[in-house]
């Protein structure tokens, strides 16, 4: 049975009918089953094969990969990797830049391609391009466009085309500083609003020099002065799981847990970074809790699975979710869907990532420059 493969620029294709297809019978298996079956397959396919997991999948998922990370060090790993099929347990932007990391010889495969990502989608590139067109025709200086990895393959290749790189949320400051000191005092960032503003606030810009593109408004809802003096431009998209706290959450919290440490993803607004005691990606986050007092409690305020992961990996300590903020996309790799992909390998098509030649060079040349950049949060 074939599911289709997904190709770029829609997270979610409407044509592929088949992207998130699983048999009643893996449904149907008992939970220990799959377990096993999951980990034969593993055992079986030996060197290769490699399976990747995200911080934020589930514990039952996240169990059977071979390298656990953030988006940077996933991407790094499925670049470093001579596996001839590397199975991608996160969500359709992740995939797709470990498939334009990839060698030809090797496959990229997602256990579901309905697992987008909202804030991916908010940068489209058609309204980006015309973004773009109007504000190089404002500009009086060199303007860099950089996007977060959480974007499509078609906004990579734009920033390819364009001299500008991909970031994570882990090398954003050092490649801002890097583009800044050595190319452009001016950057165009998209899709995530609050990464961009948090990164730029900490490496010293102040909010005047920041100005936000709202791409249902004539020039962004700016005005053509304010678009030429600005040192950053942000494009008004966000990730609704970390958007999702509160200072509120932060307060209530606190008042039951005094002494608790506070720790945040820079996805989440200006007010919550702000009242939190560390920030940073979701590697940053774990080596965090790691380097936390024994018998101590700590806040986490990102998707509520890498507070659950953390909590059940640091028997001595104590960590909570800042609220029960979980990504569904995440959510849809699961057990069944992991062990149906392992299953079917060496079927044509079967939940595949699959890149256009067209946009794939270009988008290879934005993540490249990214990797070559040194330093991580
Ligand atoms: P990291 O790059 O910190 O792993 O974050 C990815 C992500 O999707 C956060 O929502
Ligand atoms: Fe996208 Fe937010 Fe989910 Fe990360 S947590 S994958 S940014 S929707």
């Amino acid at each position: 049975m074939s599911s289709g493969s997904l190709t770029t620029k829609n997270t979610y294709p409407m044509h592929i009918g088949m992207a998130s297809y699983l048999p009643d019978s893996y449904l149907k298996m008992a939970a220990q089953d799959l377990h096993e079956r999951v980990e034969e397959k593993r055992k079986s396919y030996g060197k290769d094969l490699v399976v990747l997991g995200h911080y934020y999948q589930r514990h039952d998922v996240i169990r059977h990969s071979d390298f656990q990370g953030d988006s940077l060090d996933l991407s790094a790993k499925a670049a470093a990797s001579n596996a001839k099929h590397i199975v991608f347990c996160g969500v359709h932007f992740m995939a797709e830049s470990a498939e334009i990391l990839s060698r030809t010889d090797q496959t990229v495969y997602l256990p579901n391609l309905f697992a987008g990502c909202p804030m991916a989608d908010m940068g489209d590139s058609f309204d980006v391009e015309h973004a773009w067109k109007e504000i190089t025709s404002i500009c009086h200086e060199k303007i860099i466009p950089i996007t977060y990895m959480n974007s499509t393959a078609a906004l990579k290749a734009f920033c390819g085309k364009h001299d500008g790189s991909v970031c994570t949320s882990s090398n954003a400051a050092p490649l801002f500083k890097f583009y800044y000191e050595n190319i452009a005092r001016k950057i165009f960032f998209f899709p995530d609003e609050h990464l961009g503003r948090n990164t730029a606030l900490q490496m010293g810009l102040t909010e005047k020099e920041l100005i936000v593109w709202d791409p249902t408004l004539e020039l962004g809802g700016n005005t053509k002065e304010q678009i030429d003096q600005a040192r950053m431009i942000l494009w008004k998209g966000y990730c609704h799981v970390h958007t999702f706290f509160t200072p509120v959450h932060i307060k209530a919290l606190k008042e039951k847990y005094p002494d608790a440490l506070v720790v945040v993803h820079p996805e989440c607004t200006r007010q919550v970074v702000e009242m939190a005691d560390a920030c940073g990606s979701t590697s940053f986050i774990k080596r965090f809790v790691e380097e936390a007092p024994v018998n101590s409690t700590i806040i986490v305020g990102t998707e509520i699975n890498h507070a659950i992961n953390l909590d059940i990996w640091n028997e001595d300590k104590k960590v909570i979710g800042l609220a029960r903020s979980f990504c569904p996309n995440m959510y849809k790799i699961n057990l069944q869907n992991l062990c149906w992909t392992l299953d079917h390998l060496e079927t044509p098509d079967v939940h595949r990532i699959t890149v256009p030649d067209s946009i794939k060079s270009n988008a290879n040349k934005a993540l490249q420059r990214m990797l070559e950049v040194k330093g991580k949060n």
